[in-house]
């Protein structure tokens, strides 16, 4: 069968932009990727770490002693501070510092488990997903269910793996009876790595919608700036972005629907008084509410650390880089035919790749 295929010569070879600046970025911080002969293709799943990411982040382990941060001594208060830091560069790095809460959490789907947990669903409640959402995000209707809520999905196109405005509009139209509405969606697919249109989150909260975005594969390679665009809830992974440390992602809450999230229980860390002789207890009223026990006070520096390093790269060449590659690749792939002209790969996805990202 292989050998009734031929790959057709293409008039113009595209450009894969930034080739010297990433090629020496390979030779510098990635040699093992040579050393052990790899092709490394994901930039969404999970993105590689950079040598010097690990060299920062041990030389300060090394060099440091840092204690659990719920305390006031030395090693403590250390602790502290780097956690403070890497919790203002996550705010900076996404333009939230004024408008958001960061709260640390295992992974993206920690931060989903969250909202998913404490959105108050109840018969009077709706929750609009859309087909090509993380399962992560799926299976926070089991919460809406649980509660009375009821659930819907806003019709997904099979061929283009596209959303309809207008579709998508309708959707947004329904269900206005509902006192709580929560739409939840993802920036990019992990499915198909459809970029979905971040004009949702005003026409979503102009019908009356709180949204949820899923930005767990989008912001490895897009910018995302929460100025611009000001969803109540954001899910994020950090090793998606720079591969160290697993283990890490944060939930980025607007602070003006902070008290939108009903947390029913309390644990260390996350309260300003409990006691064992009354049943009362009061929550912190920031994001240390939602921080259950001991965060990962060794890790999260590492955070400042990987952010500092994409931010020398730049988010927008890391961009240009990947979204070149892709129309490389997809134009690759399209171009392989059968001796009768006919294709050999069906490429779902829409046809302008500009919006489709690396899967
Ligand atoms: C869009 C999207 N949402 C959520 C997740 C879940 O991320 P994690 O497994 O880090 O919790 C992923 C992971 O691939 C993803 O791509």
């Amino acid at each position: 069968m292989l050998s009734s295929l031929y790959k057709k010569q293409t008039a113009q070879k595209p450009t894969l932009l930034h080739d010297t600046y990433f090629n020496d970025l390979r030779r510098k911080e990635y040699s093992r990727l040579c050393n052990q002969q790899h092709t490394y293709l994901d930039f969404t799943g999970g993105n590689l770490y950079a040598q010097s990411q690990l060299d920062e982040h041990q030389s300060l382990l090394r060099n440091n002693v840092l204690g659990n941060p719920h305390s006031g001594n030395p090693s403590s208060l250390l602790a502290t501070q780097l956690v403070q830091e890497a919790r203002d560069k996550v705010l900076t790095f996404f333009n939230a510092s004024e408008d958001y809460h960061c709260v640390f959490t295992q992974n993206a789907s920690g931060a989903l488990k969250i909202v998913g947990e404490c959105y108050p669903h109840s018969k009077d409640s709706h929750l609009l997903m859309i087909a090509d959402n993380h399962n992560s995000v799926h299976g926070m209707r089991e919460y809406c269910s649980n509660q009375g809520g009821s659930y819907s999905y806003a019709p997904l196109n099979y061929e283009d793996l596209t959303i309809s405005d207008s579709d998508l509009e309708e959707s947004l139209h329904q269900h206005s009876d509902k006192r709580r509405k929560l739409f939840t969606y993802p920036a990019q697919s992990n499915v198909s790595g459809v970029k979905h249109d971040l004009e949702w989150i005003n026409k979503a909260q102009e019908n009356g919608w709180d949204v949820c975005l899923d930005a767990a594969a989008y912001v490895p390679s897009s910018p995302l700036d929460l100025r611009k665009y000001q969803p109540e809830f954001v899910a994020v992974s950090f090793y998606k972005i720079f591969g160290y440390p697993t283990g890490l992602g944060c939930l980025l809450i607007k602070k003006c629907a902070f008290h939108k999230l009903e947390k029913k229980w309390f644990a260390g860390g996350t309260v300003q008084y409990a006691s064992v002789s009354n049943p009362f207890y009061f929550l912190a009223d920031d994001y240390e509410r939602f921080e259950n026990g001991t965060i990962n006070y060794l890790d999260i520096p590492a955070v400042t650390i990987g952010l500092n390093y994409i931010n020398k790269i730049g988010m927008q060449r890391i961009n240009e880089r990947i979204t070149s590659m892709t129309k490389y690749l997809y134009q690759a792939l399209r171009d392989i035919q059968y001796l009768d002209g006919s294709k050999f790969i069906h490429l779902f996805g829409p046809s302008c790749r500009e919006i489709q990202a690396a899967p």
